[in-house]
């Protein structure tokens, strides 16, 4: 087989930059290690920045996401029980962000590339990538069954996640990766129950930290910080109820409808970069290259960015020749991935609970929350990044 550009990864990247390519006429494959359905199963992100959604209407596929997505001008933060709003689009000029599902935006990024007959190509196994960085063209081989299948292209996206073959196909020592781990992860239950809240609430408490989302005003999402020691089969339903409740307002906690959980996940948190996001023809874009811890939900929103730096430095490549876009894209995309990993470190230290923190750093922590909530200026630098700093 042979195409234009050699897309590895399904997910939300991956399938974004296909498309919106594939309006341009520039070709594309998309190989996905599982099934659509498997894909689709992960519960993940759930609130896109300004920028991000723009991305999606002009693929095409801003339809259904303007029509059920919820516009949010603002959430609450609780501090050990009281509650306070954060008006984003007081503090950020007029923005807002969108609460509509990772799960539905993939959804509608797969139908719109098959109704454009896009060759997504699924449960592909042992995905190899060749001469990345030789004189001569690259290409991709997987395994389908017995056989082998090579693709010919001019150039590769990684666009395969964290635990992904792109990023590995790298020699070690042209890459530095940059890393923080966490020491507790998210809890997270989804519940067919009205959210406790128009509003996300981000619940600092003595307890630990807590998050109160939605997917629609049917589909509640919420979290709770919890030791990396713990598995997901340690928590019942009720325990995970229960645990949330004492960590919210009293009075949200008597309001909020528990629920059987339709899925419960544990996911750590992880700060990750790796630099250069180019080597030769293969360019990583989204989780593949950076992972933030998702308090500031900016993890979706970042790969975003990737996509649309590299979107517009293919166009300029394809349509007018022009290569300066992809010789400054690790550069152009790596200066906006710390920016989003400064502001995901910053909310998560502003509102875990971190175990052993000696008493001058708790301290700090709670004058930099009472801080936040004196000031204006503070309060629009929060607000600039929640929403999404430009591409
Ligand atoms: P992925 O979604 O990981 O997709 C990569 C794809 O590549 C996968 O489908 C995988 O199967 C495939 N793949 C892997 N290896 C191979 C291989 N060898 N060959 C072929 N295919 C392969 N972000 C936000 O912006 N806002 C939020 O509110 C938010 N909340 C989150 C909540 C949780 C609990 C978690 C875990 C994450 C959250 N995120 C959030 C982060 C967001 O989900 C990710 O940043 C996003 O999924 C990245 O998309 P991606 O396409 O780059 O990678
Ligand atoms: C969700 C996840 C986040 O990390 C966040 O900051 C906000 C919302 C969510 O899954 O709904």
């Amino acid at each position: 087989m042979k195409t234009q550009i050699c897309i590895i990864g399904g997910g939300p990247s991956g399938l974004m930059l296909s498309q919106l390519l594939d309006r341009k006429g520039i070709e594309t494959i998309v190989l996905e290690k599982h099934s659509r359905e498997y894909v689709l199963g992960r519960i993940r992100a759930g609130v896109l920045e300004h920028g991000f959604a723009e991305l999606m209407r002009e693929a095409g596929c801003g339809a259904r996401m303007d029509a059920e997505g919820e516009i949010h001008d603002g959430f609450e933060i609780s501090d050990n029980g009281v509650l306070r709003r954060v008006d984003l689009k007081r503090h950020s000029g007029g923005s807002s962000v969108v609460v509509y599902g990772q799960t539905e935006l993939t959804r509608d990024l797969y139908d719109a590339r098959a109704a454009a007959g896009g060759h997504v190509i699924h449960n592909v196994e042992d995905v190899v990538l060749h001469d990345l960085n030789t004189e001569g063209k690259p290409w991709v081989t997987y395994r389908d069954g017995d056989e082998i299948v090579r693709i010919d292209c001019d150039y590769v996206i990684g666009a395969d996640g964290f635990h992904g073959v792109s990023r590995k196909s790298i020699p070690a020592d042209v890459l530095t990766e940059y890393e923080k781990l966490y020491p507790f992860g998210w809890l997270g239950v989804l519940s067919r129950t009205k959210p406790v809240n128009p509003e996300l609430i981000y619940a600092k408490s003595d307890r630990g930290f807590a998050l109160c989302s939605l997917r629609s005003q049917v589909l509640s999402r919420y979290y709770i910080q919890v030791p990396l020691s713990d598995k997901v089969e340690d928590w019942s339903d009720e325990a995970f109820w229960d645990e949330l409740k004492a960590r919210l307002p009293d009075e949200v906690a008597a309001r909020l409808e528990a629920g059987p959980s339709i899925e419960k996940s544990i996911a750590p948190l992880r700060s990750f970069v790796t630099e250069p996001m180019r080597w030769g023809s293969l360019f990583l874009a989204g989780d593949a290259a950076h992972i933030v811890p998702p308090t500031g939900a900016r993890g979706l929103n970042s790969a975003a960015s990737d996509i649309y730096y590299l979107y517009h430095a293919m166009m300029d490549h394809y349509l007018k020749g022009d290569d300066t876009g992809l010789e400054q894209y690790s550069q152009k995309a790596l200066a906006r991935v710390w920016k989003a990993q400064r502001f995901s470190w910053w909310m998560t230290s502003l509102l875990h609970r971190f175990p052993e923190t000696p008493g001058y750093d708790q301290k700090l922590q709670e004058t930099e929350l009472a801080y936040l909530f004196s000031s204006d200026v503070a309060l629009a630098s929060l607000a600039e990044n929640y929403v999404g700093l430009p591409f």
